[in-house]
C-alpha cells in the first residue's frame, strides 16, 4: 500500500499494534498519535493514510481526531502549551495564567508565536487538579503556576529545550523522544 505522507517507519509502528487489539479499527487512537508524532499534526493526508491502514473511511478518522484535544489538526509550535481551564484550575487563577501567557507571548489562544516556538491552547482537566493551576507543555506538566514560574519555564525552554520545573512525562513517545 502506497501512503501519502506517513513513512514506512510510522506504518510499521502502527502495524505492530495490531496484535494487541481485537481488530484494526481499534488501533485508531495510537495510530493517530503515531501520525502526529511523525508529522507534528494531523493533516488531511495523514488522516487518509491512517484510514487506509485501518480499513476506515477518512470521515471516521476525522470524527475521532476532532473529538480529542490531544490531536492537532493544524501545525503547532515547537512547544505546545495547553492550559487547563476546568473548575479546579479556574478557581485558582487559570484565567489570569492564560491572560499572562497571551500578553507575554503576544498571541491569543489557538495561535502560534511568529518564531514558531510556542502555541497556546486551552484544554479540559488534565488530572492534576490538586496542584492547580497547571499547564502541559508537550509531554510535561507544570503545576502550581505563578507568573514568576511561567517566566522561568519559558526562558528555560528557549535556552535549554527543557525546564527542571517540569513533572512527567506521563506518556512515553511511540516513535522516539521529541526534542
Ligand atoms: S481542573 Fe485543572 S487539572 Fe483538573
Amino acid at each position: 500500500m502506497r501512503l501519502k505522507v506517513l513513512s514506512d517507519k510510522a506504518k510499521e509502528a502502527i502495524e505492530v499494534q495490531f496484535p494487541s487489539y481485537p481488530d484494526k479499527r481499534s488501533v485508531l487512537l495510537p495510530a493517530l498519535r503515531i501520525a502526529q508524532e511523525e508529522i507534528g499534526y494531523l493533516s488531511e493526508s495523514a488522516m487518509i493514510d491512517v484510514a487506509d491502514l485501518l480499513g476506515l473511511t477518512p470521515v471516521q478518522v476525522y470524527e475521532v481526531a476532532t473529538f480529542y484535544s490531544q490531536y492537532n489538526l493544524k501545525p503547532v509550535g515547537k512547544y505546545l502549551i495547553q492550559v487547563c481551564k476546568t473548575l479546579s484550575c479556574a478557581l485558582v487563577g487559570a484565567g489570569s495564567i492564560v491572560t499572562y501567557l497571551q500578553e507575554k507571548l503576544g498571541i491569543r489562544t489557538g495561535e502560534t508565536t511568529s518564531d514558531g516556538l510556542f502555541t497556546l491552547k486551552l484544554v479540559e482537566c488534565l488530572a492534576a487538579c490538586g496542584s492547580a493551576p497547571m499547564m502541559q507543555i508537550n509531554d510535561r506538566y507544570y503545576e502550581q503556576l505563578t507568573p514568576e514560574k511561567m517566566d522561568r519555564i519559558l526562558e528555560d525552554l528557549k535556552r535549554d529545550g527543557k525546564s527542571p520545573l517540569a513533572t512527567g512525562p506521563f506518556m512515553l513517545p511511540v516513535m522516539g523522544e521529541r526534542s
